[in-house]
């Protein structure tokens, strides 16, 4: 079972003896409520690296007043069961406190101290709907870097802005981890693996899928031949519309290395966000 280390104080330490041993270190930062989208994150990182972090902690900075921060599912147990079965060896679950010594008030009017914005790239998609996530985002991941000092971090396509912003902002400031993105896990219906999912009613879980298959129609046109974004757009647009949820999103240009379209939808008081890359492999 892995270490669980609930200061920095601790896992300096531990570190410490990590690299006077010679080993490389891979780290998965999560928000807990761990599903197998999370694990894959664990085993491959686990295939790469000598010794393998999963951070679990419910960043306080990426949640609105409005959110679901409160509510945000909390399964410390059982998630580092699941981490025990793809051999990671340490689990970081530090407190609030701990991540945030100044404090963190969730009214962004009202916060002090030091943020890390990732300018051009946080403002539309994702925060067009939720403004202040991608700071709250980057600033813990910077925070979580500095105290993990990984050699490679993994994190996954299914939030894609999220690889985006996180790879801007290591370039940025001269961040030494490899990123590595992995790709998405699905339920055999096609549904993105997320710890959200769990607040679905049955009824909604059946909808739900609907955001993939949209997407995944416009993904086979583009297999099929078509580049023009507006026609992938308008497909995707038409099955999402059809099934009547409310649509917060749907995007994709495409430039010459491929493109990534996405989307989000809204089930019930659940927000659905899903991708596919286009002409990557
Ligand atoms: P969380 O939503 O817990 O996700 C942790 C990591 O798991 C992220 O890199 C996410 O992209 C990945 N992940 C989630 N569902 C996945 C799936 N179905 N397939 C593959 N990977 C999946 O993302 C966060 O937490 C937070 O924003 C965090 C980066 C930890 C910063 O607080």
């Amino acid at each position: 079972t892995p270490r669980i280390v609930n200061t920095i104080a601790e896992y300096r330490a531990l570190r410490n003896e990590w690299l006077l041993a010679g080993k490389t270190i891979g780290f998965v930062p999560t928000m807990g409520a761990l599903h197998q989208g999370h694990l894959s994150l664990a085993k491959t990182a686990k295939q790469d690296c000598d010794k393998v972090v999963a951070s679990i902690f419910v960043n306080p900075a990426q949640f609105a007043p409005t959110e679901d921060l409160d509510r945000y599912p909390r399964t410390f147990e059982n998630d580092v069961k699941l981490l025990s079965t793809v051999g990671v060896d340490a689990v970081f679950a530090p407190s609030v406190q701990e991540m945030y010594p100044a404090g963190i008030t969730l009214d962004v009017s009202k916060q002090t101290g030091t943020f890390v914005e990732v300018k051009g790239k946080s403002h539309m998609l994702e925060g067009s709907v939720r403004p202040h996530f991608f700071r709250g985002v980057a600033t813990v991941v910077t925070k979580l870097f500095n105290v993990i000092q990984p050699h490679k971090a993994f994190f996954g396509q299914k939030d894609g802005q999220q690889c985006a912003v996180i790879r801007t902002m290591s370039r940025d400031l001269l961040i030494p981890t490899e990123i590595v993105v992995c790709q998405t896990i699905r339920e055999t219906d096609g549904l993105a693996m997320s710890s959200r999912n769990r607040y679905l009613s049955v009824e909604e879980r059946e909808t739900a899928p609907v955001l993939y298959r949209a997407l995944r129609a416009a993904e086979v046109l583009f297999e099929g031949g078509e580049r023009d974004a507006n026609v992938l757009r308008e497909v995707a647009g038409k099955i999402l519309k059809e099934s009547g949820v409310p649509v917060e999103y749907l995007s994709g240009k495409i430039g010459k290395d491929g493109a990534m379209m996405s989307g989000a939808v809204r089930i019930g008081k659940t927000r659905i966000i899903d991708n596919v890359l286009l002409g990557v492999e």
